[in-house]
């Protein structure tokens, strides 16, 4: 009696081991056809969107020249807020690995968030807020309207804002022409 009640025991174990594998299975096969990894070439194609508000649309095409006379350019890391904030040269010059990773995760936030979130949010170990002026609020990140529209369009696509802004970091290093990111 007790050798088939634990018989059946393991059936409706193993029957629900299977079902949760296949549930799994299930689960993964969408976000593996999906979910693109960042890419040059996709903030590219972000950085460049038609519509206003793009990141184009305030920077200009090439990092500067756009339609915001007060937008950082873009060509010019070294002038940017964040780099600032993090110390500027000296404390560039002492780790320059690590002060990129510093500045990537900045920025990556400010893109994301946009200047009036990131200006109230951001902390991070070796970021001076005081040593910056708040960020204009002009600096809208992804949340101008043709980078809302392209968010849309591309998250059925698997692009998240992670991806979104991870993409153009790599586009923004291309811009740069102090081959500040070179090193
Ligand atoms: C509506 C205009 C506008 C849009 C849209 C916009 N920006 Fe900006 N951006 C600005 C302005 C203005 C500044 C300068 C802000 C400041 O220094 O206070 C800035 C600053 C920056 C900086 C320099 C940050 C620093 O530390 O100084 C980066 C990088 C940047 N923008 C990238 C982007 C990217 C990428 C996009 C697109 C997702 C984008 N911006 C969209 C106006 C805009």
């Amino acid at each position: 009696m007790i050798g088939a009640f634990s018989g059946v025991m393991k059936t409706s174990k193993v029957m629900s081991i299977l079902s949760f594998s296949v549930l799994l299975a299930a689960m993964m096969i969408p976000s593996l056809q999906a979910a693109p990894a960042a890419s040059a070439g996709m903030g590219k194609g972000l950085y460049g969107v038609e519509g206003a508000n793009s990141c184009m649309f305030c920077h200009g095409i090439s990092g500067e020249g756009g339609k915001v006379k007060e937008a950082a350019k873009l060509t010019h890391p070294k002038q940017w807020k964040a780099y600032a904030a993090l110390g500027g040269d000296a404390s560039y010059k002492k780790d320059p690995k690590v002060f990129l990773e510093k500045m990537k995760a900045a920025t990556l936030d400010l893109i994301k968030m946009g200047a009036i979130r990131h200006n109230a949010t951001y902390k991070a170990e070796g970021y001076n807020k005081a040593a910056i002026k708040p960020y204009s609020a002009q600096m809208m990140g992804l949340s101008g309207s043709a980078s809302i529209a392209w968010l849309k369009k591309y998250s059925d696509k698997g692009v998240t804002p992670d991806v979104a802004a991870e993409s153009l970091w790599l586009h923004v290093q291309i811009l740069d022409q102090e081959a500040f990111f070179k090193n």
